[in-house]
C-alpha cells in the first residue's frame, strides 16, 4: 500500500531532508585523501545530533553506524572505521535522519582527490540517471517511467544498473511501499499520485550489474570487482511536479 502525503506532512519531510543535506554537506567538505569513512561518520552523526534529528540507519536490522560509505567497487552499505581514502579512490555516502516522525534518505558518491577520467564519468551518469528519474516523477506517469529513465541512460553509457538492490517509497518509516527498481518499462506499475514521496537511488556500476555481499553481511560489492556509484534523493510528487525533498537550498 502506498501511502500518501498530505502537504503539511511533505513540509516535515523536507525538514528531515534539509537535516541530511546538511549532513552530506558537511561530509562533503571533509573529504580528502588522508581522511577515514569513520570520521566521515563522526561528522554526519554530530550535524544529526545538532539538528535534534535521529539516524535512522543506526540499529536499522542491527546496522552499527550512522551512514553509509562505500568505496570504489562497494555499491552500498559500506561500514565506516579504520578505512583511510586515498587519492583515485570513490566513496558512496549514504544518509538518513528522522525528524518530527518523519524521514530523509539521500545518498552522494564523492571523488577524492584527483580520480580517473572513468570514475568521473561514472559518478556523471549516475547523477544523471537519479536527474532524469526524478523528471519522471509526474502525476499520470506509471513507475516504471522512473526506472526506465535510469535504466536507458545508463545502458546506453554501457555500464550495469545493480538489480538486487532498488529504491522505495519513504514517509513515517524509511522504507515503505512501493520498491522502486532501477531497470523497467515506463507503462508498467502503479500510476504515480500527488502525495507519494520516493527514495530514488540509482546505483550503477562500470562493469555488470553482479553484485555479491561481503563477511560482515552489509557490504554490497561488484562481482567484477569495477567501481560503482549511488546518488539518491526523496522526491515528494506534487501537483506542480516533483519536489527534492533532500535538497541543501530550500
Ligand atoms: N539508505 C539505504 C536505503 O536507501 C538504507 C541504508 S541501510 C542501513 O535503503 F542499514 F544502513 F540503514
Ligand atoms: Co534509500
Amino acid at each position: 500500500m502506498i501511502i500518501i502525503k498530505s502537504e503539511r506532512e511533505i513540509n516535515y519531510m523536507r525538514d528531515a531532508g534539509k537535516i541530511v543535506a546538511l549532513a552530506l554537506d558537511a561530509v562533503r567538505k571533509i573529504v580528502e585523501p588522508g581522511i577515514t569513512t569513520g570520521e566521515l561518520d563522526e561528522v554526519a552523526r554530530k550535524v544529526i545530533a545538532e539538528c535534534d534529528a535521529i539516524p535512522t540507519f543506526k540499529g536499522y536490522h542491527g546496522y552499527p553506524a550512522n551512514i553509509c560509505t562505500s568505496v570504489n567497487s562497494e555499491v552500498v552499505h559500506g561500514i565506516p572505521g579504520s578505512r583511510i581514502l586515498k587519492e583515485g579512490d570513490i566513496v558512496s555516502v549514504d544518509c538518513g535522519a528522522l525528524y518530527n516522525g518523519y524521514n530523509g534518505d539521500s545518498a552522494v558518491t564523492f571523488p577524492v582527490g584527483k580520480v580517473s577520467p572513468e570514475a568521473i564519468a561514472l559518478m556523471d551518469i549516475t547523477r544523471e540517471c537519479l536527474e532524469k528519474a526524478i523528471e519522471q516523477a509526474v502525476v499520470g506517469n506509471r513507475l516504471g517511467a522512473i526506472s526506465h529513465a535510469v535504466q536507458t541512460h545508463a545502458e546506453a553509457a554501457g555500464y550495469g544498473v545493480v538489480r538486487d538492490y532498488v529504491g522505495h517509497g519513504i514517509g513515517r518509516k524509511m522504507h515503505e511501499d512501493p520498491p522502486i527498481p532501477n531497470v523497467g518499462e515506463p507503462d508498467k506499475g502503479p500510476k504515480l499520485k500527488a502525495g507519494m514521496v520516493l527514495a530514488i537511488e540509482p546505483m550503477i556500476n562500470i562493469g555488470t550489474y553482479e553484485v555479491k555481499t561481503l563477511g560482515d553481511g552489509w557490504t554490497v560489492v561488484t562481482k567484477d570487482g569495477k567501481y560503482s556509484a549511488h546518488f539518491e534523493h526523496t522526491v515528494a510528487i506534487t501537483e506542480n511536479g516533483p519536489s527534492i525533498l533532500t535538497k541543501l537550498d530550500q
